[in-house]
């Protein structure tokens, strides 16, 4: 496995390689979600590339930024294991040097939900992804659902500007007890980590209803607050049941739905999901 940590290590370390070429970008920290994505690229493709990098512009200036879990040792570990080809590690400055001045902006499904809540995340998202796309020249590249929007936003961003990349996503990968995994559960205590639970319970529940043919879109969200009004240490930010599609707000769900949500539980913002129909 080689690490490279400059663009033009990863433009030489790739040029002969065989394709397919799967990436998977990750910003470390990696847990068995991110490793589905590995092992699924590593399942389809010739060579595998992972790219860690925590990236600054899609964090807020109030976010966790400083605060983000990193083992690259463990990482790299970890990646060796799934017998991934090449790492790409770069240091801030080699993707935004000083005079850096472009971005992408997708536009409409970054307004809401994760865009709503936090300004500019997603331009962060965009420009990162696109750069990894130029460096590394994936044909394949592997995202997460749990991450809808982002899914959302990065297949519209390649549409949009003809990127030769196919985008092809992974399902959900979850504790035993339901709690989605993420980076950021190392930070909660273990008081927050029974708390957490919520999120997957309140899915539950809006599930429930649309099984016992419920088709009002409020009546899932009512049902999702009510779940998480249960919890005192869960501080909720949004609930929405959205078309999958446009990820604008539905009156009745008569189209494939994302019902998700976002909660604050201790110094920890939790975000889950599941598509209905
Ligand atoms: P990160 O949060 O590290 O996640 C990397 C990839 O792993 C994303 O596609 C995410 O959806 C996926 N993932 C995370 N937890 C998962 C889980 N429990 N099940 C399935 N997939 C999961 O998302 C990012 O990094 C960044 O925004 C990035 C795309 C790398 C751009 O900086």
């Amino acid at each position: 496995m080689q690490v490279c940590h400059t663009v033009a290590e990863v433009r030489k370390a790739l040029k002969a390689a065989k394709r397919p070429l799967g990436l998977v970008p990750t910003m470390g920290y990696l847990h068995a979600g991110h490793l589905a994505l590995v092992k699924r690229a590593r399942g389809e493709n010739e060579t595998v590339a992972v790219s860690i990098f925590v990236n600054p512009t899609q964090f807020g200036p109030n976010e966790d930024l400083a605060e983000y879990p990193r083992d690259m040792k463990r990482d790299l570990r970890l990646l060796e294991e799934e017998e991934v080809d090449l790492v790409f590690a770069p240091e801030p400055q080699e993707m935004y040097p000083l005079d850096f001045s472009t971005y992408v902006q997708v536009e409409r499904v970054t307004e809401q939900l994760e865009g709503a809540s936090r300004p500019g995340h997603f331009r962060g998202v965009a420009t990162v992804v696109a750069k990894l796309f130029n460096s590394i020249q994936p044909d394949r590249a592997y995202f997460g659902q749990k991450d809808a929007q982002q899914l959302r936003v990065i297949r519209k961003m390649v549409d949009d500007l003809n990127m030769p990349v196919d985008i092809r996503a992974v399902p959900i990968v979850r504790e035993k007890d339901g709690l989605a995994m993420s980076s950021r559960n190392v930070r909660l205590s273990p008081p927050e980590r029974t708390a957490a639970l919520v999120l997957s319970r309140a899915l539950d529940a809006a599930r429930a209803l649309y099984d016992d043919g419920a088709r009002e879109a409020q009546r899932l969200r009512d049902a999702m607050r009510a779940e998480l009004a249960r919890e005192p240490l869960a501080k909720p930010d949004y609930v929405s049941v959205a078309d999958a599609e446009t990820l604008r707000e539905l009156g009745t769900i008569d189209r494939p739905a994302l019902v998700s949500l976002a909660v604050r539980v201790g110094p920890v913002r939790l975000i889950d999901n599941v598509t209905l129909g």
